[in-house]
């Protein structure tokens, strides 16, 4: 149905074509991912349920929310779910980045708390991706912090704290973010900063200590959380 597609939207729909094909099926219950790799996951689920299938998302973002609602896929409030002791089969959703151990960067596109929420309430978290996002180490791309915007200056000091004492540069830059001037507000309400780490190290211990610090709300670093990964390339070739 999607034709004329950039070769790196081709790669990303393929991804989200076999993401489709291999878990849903009438019936199952899905978490849906954000950012530009979900989407077209979402879009291709979108065409199987105008073809007839029925299946029910849970969205990772507003924006994931509205285009699934767009396309008439039936979505469930998380909480109704977890009342009845349900959780979500599988939550499909794209890196930032991700290493051959499977661990991830997420949250370029703001969304971090509700992916990680939806991925822990899902039996498994599946990552799709295009070829690129692959790296021998994570770290190029920045890692976001989710911070309550109280206080978030004395928030940012105790981050620098802890990579100081995990061996960091003092001078990492630390960036709260922005858009056309204005700071970016989360689904939750609260701010980014984006930390210029370089290259992640010690991946457990830098996501657990982050998410001590009070004020952090929740942090990129998705390790250990992905349970299989679909990459596919421009020609539409997957390899699970
Ligand atoms: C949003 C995310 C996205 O999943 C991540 O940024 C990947 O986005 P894209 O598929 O557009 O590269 O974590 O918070």
């Amino acid at each position: 149905m999607y034709e004329n597609l950039s070769p790196q939207d081709a790669a990303k729909y393929a991804a989200g074509k076999a993401a489709v094909e291999r878990f849903a099926h009438d019936g199952a219950l899905l978490g849906l991912g954000s950012g530009t790799t979900s989407a077209w996951f979402v879009r291709a689920l979108g065409e199987k349920v105008a073809e007839g299938l029925k299946v029910v998302g849970v969205p990772t973002s507003t924006s994931t929310r509205d285009l699934a609602l767009s396309l008439g896929i039936p979505l469930v409030d998380l909480n109704e779910l977890a009342e009845q002791g349900l959780k979500l089969e599988v939550t499909v959703d794209g890196p930032d980045e991700i290493d051959h151990e499977g661990d991830m960067i997420k949250g370029g596109g703001a969304c971090l708390l509700w992916e990680r929420i939806v991925a822990e309430a899902s039996e498994k978290m599946v990552c799709i991706a295009d070829n690129s996002k692959l790296k021998d180490k994570l770290g190029a791309f920045p890692l976001p912090i989710e911070v309550i915007p109280y206080a978030w200056k004395a928030t940012r000091n105790s981050v620098r704290e802890l990579l100081v004492d995990l061996g960091y540069s003092e001078e990492v830059p630390l960036i709260l973010r922005e858009r056309e001037g204005g700071v970016v507000v989360t689904d939750s309400g609260n701010y980014i900063i984006d930390a210029h780490l370089g290259e992640l190290r010690d991946k457990v211990l830098l996501d657990t200590n982050l998410n001590w610090i009070a004020g952090v709300v929740e942090n990129g670093l998705f390790s250990g959380i992905a349970h299989e990964v679909i990459f596919a390339n421009p020609g539409g070739e997957v390899e699970v």
